[in-house]
């Protein structure tokens, strides 16, 4: 049931049109437990730093984000619209992927994070920053 005096609302799953404002969206793992022991915010500034560098801030956009319930695989970081996320981002994980993709257009494969969908924590003696 429609509410009173609105339009019809768009369904944005049937979309053909992608993304909006930036061609990339890369979010890095920052606020969650074992990332951010793992220096996710060291991924977090060498990407952005890259991304500045390379003067693409208005074609890819690097954001913070909370847990992805991947912990322990950290730091994580997914870059959309590809959908390709990558494990364990060191800084120098970091500047491979920002020169490979965010500025060649390439996916870091020997880097890419394969895993099944969903949750995929590790158990919480394993990760670090997080024991028992
Ligand atoms: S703390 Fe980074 S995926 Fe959970």
């Amino acid at each position: 049931m429609r509410a009173p005096g609105r339009g019809r609302v768009p369904s944005l799953l049937h979309r053909t049109d992608t993304m909006g404002q930036y061609q990339k969206h890369v979010f890095v793992c920052t606020s969650g437990k074992t990332c951010t022991a793992q220096d996710s915010a060291t991924t977090f500034t060498v990407l952005r730093d890259a991304v500045k560098e390379a003067g693409l801030q208005q074609q890819v956009r690097v954001n913070h984000a909370g847990c992805m319930a991947q912990c322990g695989h950290g730091p994580m970081v997914v870059v959309y619209p590809e959908d390709t996320w990558y494990d364990g981002v060191t800084a120098d994980a970091a500047r491979r992927i920002a020169q490979e993709h965010l500025v060649g257009g390439r996916v870091v494969d020997d880097l890419r994070y394969v895993a099944p969908p969903g949750d995929n924590k590790l158990p919480k003696d394993q990760r670090p920053g997080e024991t028992g």
